[in-house]
């Protein structure tokens, strides 16, 4: 189990609201998800394209348990600056170098939320000819109102709360979180 003064130091005295999934948890479930995708792509070239910056932590662990040959790239895209809701409005600040068509592209999110950068990414992805195009997300809060393509490999179904840890963020902070957290918005410890 982690210390607590440990965890303390990553939230720089802000509350935890409540931990939804713990470490062996992710593990657990990452470890599934790698075998599946596995399966899912007996032929062919694999691209594992992580949406930065919030996929990280996730991709780093699950390429490493997805047992097939596969490239790794990214996309930079930016939508939410300091809110924690969706603006909509999906730009791109890094393209992947690598070629993409006719290769099976695996899109890897952190969360999906609303699934506005999904379904403007998909348009962008299609674009390019892949061979096939697929999304895993580590968490799916399953509110978008229609997704332009739902994704395939989904980690856990997520509570309708602002999360954080595990690479994802509030306003830059708590990726480093070893856990998944519903963030406490209003408070602050001591306060
Ligand atoms: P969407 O466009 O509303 O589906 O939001 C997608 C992006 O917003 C994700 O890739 C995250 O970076 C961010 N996001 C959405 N919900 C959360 C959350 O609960 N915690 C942290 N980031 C989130
Ligand atoms: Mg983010």
């Amino acid at each position: 189990m982690l210390e607590t003064a440990s965890v303390a130091d990553r939230m720089g005295g802000r509350k935890v609201a409540r931990i939804v999934f713990e470490p062996e948890q992710i593990q657990q479930r990452v470890k599934e998800l790698g075998e599946e995708i596995g399966r899912a792509y007996p032929d062919g070239e694999l691209l594992v394209l992580g949406l930065l910056k919030g996929s990280f932590i996730f991709l780093g662990d699950l390429v490493r348990e997805i047992p097939r040959p596969l490239q790794v790239d990214f996309l930079v895209a930016t939508s939410y600056g300091e809110a924690t809701v969706s603006s909509g409005n999906v730009r791109l600040v890094y393209d992947p170098e690598t070629r993409l068509a006719g290769k099976h592209i695996l899109l890897v999110e952190d969360i999906v939320d609303s699934g506005n950068t999904m379904n403007e990414l998909v348009r962008v992805l299609r674009d390019r000819r892949p061979r096939s195009l697929e999304i895993c997300t580590l968490l799916h809060k399953r509110l978008a109102a229609r997704l332009e393509l739902e994704p395939r490999f989904v980690g856990f179904d997520a509570p309708p709360q602002f999360l954080v840890g595990y690479g994802l963020d509030h306003a830059g902070l708590y990726r480093n979180l070893p856990y998944l957290a519903a963030l406490d918005l209003g408070e602050r410890a001591g306060a």
